[in-house]
């Protein structure tokens, strides 16, 4: 395992998907990008719908990418939004980070300005319900 986290590219790559990001209803666009174990990148965007519940965050389009591609390892993820407080990714998104993270995992959101929230999944969800219970 690399033991350096490329936040640099990890952050241009959230920025690219950004710009992609299919927001129209909101207006509010996130970019997000995840380091794997083997150190592969893959990036994600919102994608939101009419129907307002079928919206998909970025965060979880990334992992979805990261598992059909073969990796369920997650070391690191990255967000990016243009917001004035960089935001945390939503509960629904932690659960999906606590499926696939690996031990440690850290998350950094980061504003347009450069201002970011540097945290880890354990501190952003405590005593995830995972498979390891059962
Ligand atoms: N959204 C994300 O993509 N990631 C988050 O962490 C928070 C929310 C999206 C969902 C929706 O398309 C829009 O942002 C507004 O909630």
């Amino acid at each position: 395992m690399p033991a350096r986290i490329p936040w640099k590219e990890l952050f241009e790559a959230a920025s690219a998907a950004r710009a992609r990001a299919y927001a129209p209803y909101s207006d509010f666009q996130v970019g997000a990008a995840l380091l794997t174990e083997d150190g592969t990148i893959f990036a994600g965007g919102n994608v939101e719908n009419a129907s307002y519940g079928l919206s998909i965050c970025a965060e979880r389009n990334a992992i979805s990418r990261a598992v059909l591609e073969g990796h369920q390892q997650v070391r690191a993820v990255a967000i990016v939004v243009d917001t004035d407080t960089p935001t945390p990714p939503c509960g629904m998104c932690r659960q999906t980070m606590a499926e696939f993270a690996a031990p440690g995992m850290e998350v950094r959101s980061r504003n347009l300005e450069g201002k970011e929230l540097r945290t880890t999944l354990e501190k952003l969800l405590p005593h995830a319900f995972t498979r390891a219970f059962f």
